[in-house]
């Protein structure tokens, strides 16, 4: 790159489209934070913003900033979502849902996560038992995406919502398709639609029942829930079970195996962690930080908007770098390391508005504002729990030799993650 005054050329589209940025993001986020904080994509003409205190002060600017551009990817396939909606409506939804994940509705999934965490086990051992007595082999595999992460978040959800895990493996199915319906092009959102429309059509008559006799589960509990008189209708209740399963599941299977990897990856930390296993929620919060599951989110400037010089014009979708933000040296010191004992993150329980009162910062892979994530205390959960009864039963895990593993965000392709561990 040719640089003008020391101020290095801004990237051209061939960085965005080039396989280096989507394998490795951060080089050019930290020469947009340094150089080019708003910074005008020339592949998709977002405005991307990439420091940690325009990133927050965005998320919480609902006078200029509208979350509307949800309703184009994820609207498209699930049809409309609290996501998608601003002020009033979206309160209203939000207010019906996000009581279901907190507090003491959490406490009562903690042991939904153990019991499908320990029926996941013993699949696996069943399974690994049988493959070590036909190779007679001294090491054992473990594909930590395929028999672990992509299952876990997904039997959770289907038992918060009363579904058969019978069903389990047609789930399997329709939530990559309509995650990659949201975010690949015309073809996988076709595909995404019809995943979609095939788990609505199952929904249908399972609405109709709760609706009569209703359970202690979500979904009943979604369909006679009342705000302001008002219940939620059919096509509502059903594409908020669209995003409950794919937002559960998708993304925490990605923490899950993050978790993992960046652990692996430091040996020093993962020495920590065997050590002490409550340093399991430290490890996640700053998983969360180095590399968690979402990469951006997307907003719509209502009015024209000027930061560091630069206008964005109103009705101009916004990137919100949540990789950039996450990585600000503005606010975190060696932000490429991964350190359970950093002092500048805030490590207490998520943060909804940006920093603690003691000036640590919290991690933005939640998001933040008003579209906070509502499953996050869950996926921490299942994160955490998971791992550690897994850690228990894999003897000196390492990555596989001859694969290469690293961390991975919401993308299309097939992706593993390989361990090997002691057999005996
Ligand atoms: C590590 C796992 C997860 C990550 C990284 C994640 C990430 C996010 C992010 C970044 C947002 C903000 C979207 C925006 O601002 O436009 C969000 C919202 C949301 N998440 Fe999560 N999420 C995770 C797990 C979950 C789980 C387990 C559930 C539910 C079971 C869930 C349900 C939702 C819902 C319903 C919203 C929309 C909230 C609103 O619009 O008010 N998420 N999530």
């Amino acid at each position: 790159m040719t640089s003008v005054a020391g101020v290095p050329a801004p990237p051209d589209a061939a960085v965005f489209r080039g396989r280096a940025y989507a394998d490795d993001p951060y080089p050019v986020l930290k020469m947009l934070r340094d150089h080019y904080p708003v910074f005008q994509n020339p592949v998709t003409g977002h405005w991307m913003v990439t420091r940690y205190d325009d990133v927050i002060a965005i998320f919480r600017d609902q006078e200029n900033f509208s979350a509307s551009p949800n309703g184009d990817h994820i609207g498209a396939v699930f049809g409309p979502t609290l996501m998608e909606y601003d002020g009033a409506e979206h309160a209203k939804l939000r207010n019906i849902v996000a009581p279901e994940f907190v507090g003491l509705n959490l406490k009562a999934l903690l042991p939904v996560i153990t019991r499908n965490t320990m029926a996941l086990i013993e699949k696996f051992t069943v399974h690994h038992a049988r493959r070590m007595g036909e190779q007679a082999a001294a090491t054992g595999v473990i594909d930590i995406v395929d028999d672990f992460a992509t299952r876990l978040p997904l039997n959770v959800i289907l038992d918060v919502l009363d579904l058969p895990q019978e069903a389990h493996e047609v789930f399997h199915t329709w939530y990559p398709a309509m995650m990659n319906g949201i975010n690949g092009g015309p073809q996988l959102r076709i595909e995404g639609q019809r995943a979609n429309a095939e788990y609505h059509a199952y929904l249908d008559p399972l609405i109709e029942a709760r609706r009569l006799a209703p359970g202690e589960d979500l979904l009943s509990r979604l369909v006679h829930a009342e705000v302001d008189g008002q219940r939620m209708s059919k096509d509502e209740i059903k594409s908020f079970a669209s995003l409950i399963l794919v937002a559960g599941a998708e993304t925490t299977d990605k923490a899950i195996a993050n978790l993992w990897y960046q652990l692996l990856a430091n040996p020093s930390q993962w020495a920590a962690v065997q050590a002490d296993p409550d340093l399991l929620d430290r490890a996640f919060t700053e998983m969360m930080r180095i590399h968690g599951p979402a990469a951006a989110q997307t907003r719509r400037a209502i009015h024209d908007v000027t930061l560091h010089g630069v206008t964005i014009p109103a009705g101009a979708y916004v990137h919100l770098s949540l990789y950039g933000a996450n990585r600000d040296e503005r606010v975190f010191r060696d932000p490429d390391r991964f350190d359970l004992n950093r002092e500048d993150l805030y490590f207490g329980k998520e943060l909804r508005y940006g920093y603690h009162q003691d000036g640590r910062a919290s991690h933005v892979g939640f998001g933040l504002g008003p579209h906070f994530c509502v499953g996050y205390q869950l996926a921490r959960a299942e994160a955490v729990t998971g791992t550690r009864m897994l850690m228990d039963v894999l003897r000196n895990p390492r990555f596989r030799p001859g694969t290469t593993p690293g961390p991975i965000a919401i993308r299309i392709e097939p992706w593993h993650l390989e361990l090997e561990f002691d057999a005996a």
